[in-house]
């Protein structure tokens, strides 16, 4: 079982405290189970014979043992605490990790919010388990038995009620507690729901605004909200049961000894000590029945979480870095598709197939295709943000699979066709490109990006803040930035994924200008959309539906390639126009 797995793997560095966690609880008990007996003592040799010497001599002793027990409970609890809160957190990090080597294949089979509650909320819980493992667990088996035994040393007459008190407890708590397990699986459910609807929500705002979808949105969050609510209600309910079921229970068997043992002690079988100190003996044994029922109830929802933890840390990346990646190469900048196929996870139809062409340093190859032809696919290829699942892509004449993360992506400069950026200011999200990039570097990238002029027009400059997302930019701003990003560090491939399509047309043209002798002894990939914009590239790929339709340059393509002929006079149409 997951659970066990997760505990015994988390919990093995802290070993050493968990024994002193038992050692602890079993003294702390088995003083607990010392105090009625010696009561008893008190009573029967000490009041009823008016022995004041005896009762101060035990009474004493009592104090003695009171203090044991509390400094045990205490320095028990504190260290369980710390080791569920440390197995809490080496578990998160684990999951963290985990998530960071997911390539985007795997965060979007799972999606982001599910991950979230499972690294929050699922840990949550199994470390609450823990924690009631430490301080209850330990201790209940060993209060149920002792308080037997010592039960029995007072009076066997009436063992009989104990015998009857404990299944009647374990069975009505038990039975509320298994109308509560499947309610359990269906809140860390609902959870995920309610944080998913948010989180579009949130990322989504403007855009709900723009709609007017605000009512719908207020509704499905809504229905997510009372959903959530009405099964931790239903929960609820049945958890409200258990502790005037436990009171009956323990009341009822109260009142039962004191009957029974008041028939008892007239008969003269029994004295009122020994009645007193069976009495406590019932309630602990009670106590301990209850406490293992509710710890047995936290095990299945632990064991919903830890299932749900699990299925994270067993998923392997689809991108997997190689033992021993190539470090050392021949830098020629060549980049090479060899028989390229992709085909997205649970996709019935491959989105590439074939692709073969190279393009060497110096020269810039552009790609064009109509929207959804593969051309950012075929991009993300190459940083390995997914595997080609057929073929190979080369940088330098070694398969990427087998070069070394760190040194592929040293080397490629990408500028994704959404611009994303980071909060923090705009030099922390440039330091992301060469982190230790000085101000006039910043400065010098910025300006090659036509971002230098808005950069010093914000109040704060290079420390100006930027928003999650770079949400507080305007579309252009934020793609300039994150070409400045790539820029920054100067690499041998650019990668330039339609990064200049929220320009206007003369930024575009001073950009390019600027770039070409920043790039000229690079390998430069550009997917356009403007074709007039990549007329003068080296070679020129046409994507159609993820083929190569075309290859050569544009003189080339006019005559041989009925797909480029046809993009070109689209868009000369409606420049005309
Ligand atoms: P691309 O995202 O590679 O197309 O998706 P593109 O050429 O860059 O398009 P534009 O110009 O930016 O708009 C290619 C195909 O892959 C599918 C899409 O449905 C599309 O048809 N796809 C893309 C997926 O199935 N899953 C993804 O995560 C992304
Ligand atoms: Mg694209």
């Amino acid at each position: 079982m997951m659970l066990w797995r997760l505990l015994k793997e988390y919990l093995a560095p802290y070993r050493r405290w968990i024994s002193f966690i038992v050692v602890l609880q079993l003294a702390g008990t088995i003083a607990s189970l010392y105090l009625p007996s010696l009561n008893a003592d008190i009573i029967d040799n000490g009041v009823v014979t008016g022995d004041t010497g005896y009762i101060v001599r035990i009474g004493g002793w009592m104090l003695a043992v009171s203090l044991i027990q509390i400094a045990c409970t205490i320095t028990a609890v504190y260290f369980g605490a710390q080791t569920a809160m440390a197995f809490g957190r080496d578990l998160r990090s684990q999951i963290f990790r985990q998530v960071g080597s997911f390539s985007s294949r795997e965060v979007g089979r799972f999606g982001a919010p599910t991950l979230i509650t499972r690294n929050t909320n699922d840990v949550q819980q199994i470390q609450m388990l823990a924690m009631m493992g430490f301080t209850m667990m330990i201790a209940a088996p060993i209060m149920l038995v002792g308080g037997v035994i010592m039960a029995l040393r007072e009076d066997v007459g009436l063992s009989w009620l104990v015998a009857v008190a404990i299944p009647i407890l374990a069975g009505s708590v038990g039975l509320i507690l298994t109308r509560m397990i499947p309610g359990f699986r269906l809140m860390q459910r609902r959870l995920d729901t309610v944080n998913q609807v948010l989180r579009e929500q949130t990322t989504g705002i403007r855009v709900i605004r723009a709609f007017v979808r605000e009512p719908y949105e207020t509704e499905r969050f809504g229905k997510a909200n009372t959903d959530l609510t009405d099964v931790s209600i239903t929960v609820g309910r049945w958890m409200s049961a258990i502790f005037p079921t436990v009171m009956l229970v323990l009341n009822v068997s109260s009142v039962a000894v004191l009957w029974f043992g008041g028939i008892r002690i007239d008969a003269g079988l029994m004295q009122i000590g020994a009645l007193t100190a069976f009495l406590a003996y019932l309630i602990q044994i009670l106590m301990a029945v209850m406490m293992s029922t509710i710890m047995l109830v936290m095990v299945p929802r632990a064991a919903v979480s830890a299932d749900r933890i699990g299925e994270v840390l067993d998923t392997e990346s689809s991108v997997v870095p190689p033992e021993r990646g190539v470090t050392a190469v021949q830098r020629t900048g060549e980049l090479e598709f060899r028989g390229v196929g992709f085909q997205y996870a649970g996709a019935t139809h491959p989105v590439l197939r074939d692709i073969d062409f190279s393009a060497t340093a110096g020269q810039t190859t552009a790609i064009v295709g109509s929207t959804g032809a593969g051309k950012t696919t075929l991009l993300n290829l190459i940083p390995r943000l997914f595997d080609a699942t057929d073929g190979v892509v080369a940088v330098d004449g070694v398969d990427v699979r087998e070069l070394d993360p760190e040194a592929l992506w040293k080397r490629i400069g990408l500028v994704p066709q959404k611009a994303y950026l980071f909060s923090g200011t705009v030099a922390s999200n440039l330091r992301l490109g060469k982190p230790d990039a000085t101000d006039a570097e910043m400065w010098e990238a910025l300006e090659i990006a036509q971002a230098r002029d808005f950069v010093e027009d914000m109040p704060e400059g290079l420390e100006s803040p930027v928003a999650q997302g770079g949400t507080n930019l305007s579309g252009g701003q934020r793609q300039r930035l994150a070409i400045a990003r790539a820029l920054i560090r100067r690499p041998e491939i650019y990668l330039f994924d339609d990064s200049f399509s929220a320009l206007d047309v003369a930024t575009d043209a001073r950009l390019r200008m600027a770039l070409a002798p920043v790039t000229a002894e690079a390998t430069v990939l550009i997917v356009a959309q403007r074709v007039f914009t990549i007329t003068d590239a080296d070679q020129i790929v046409v994507l159609d539906d993820g083929h190569v339709v075309g290859l050569g340059t544009h003189d080339e393509l006019l005559e041989s390639c009925p797909t480029y002929t046809e993009i070109v006079e689209s868009q000369m149409k409606a420049e005309a126009s």
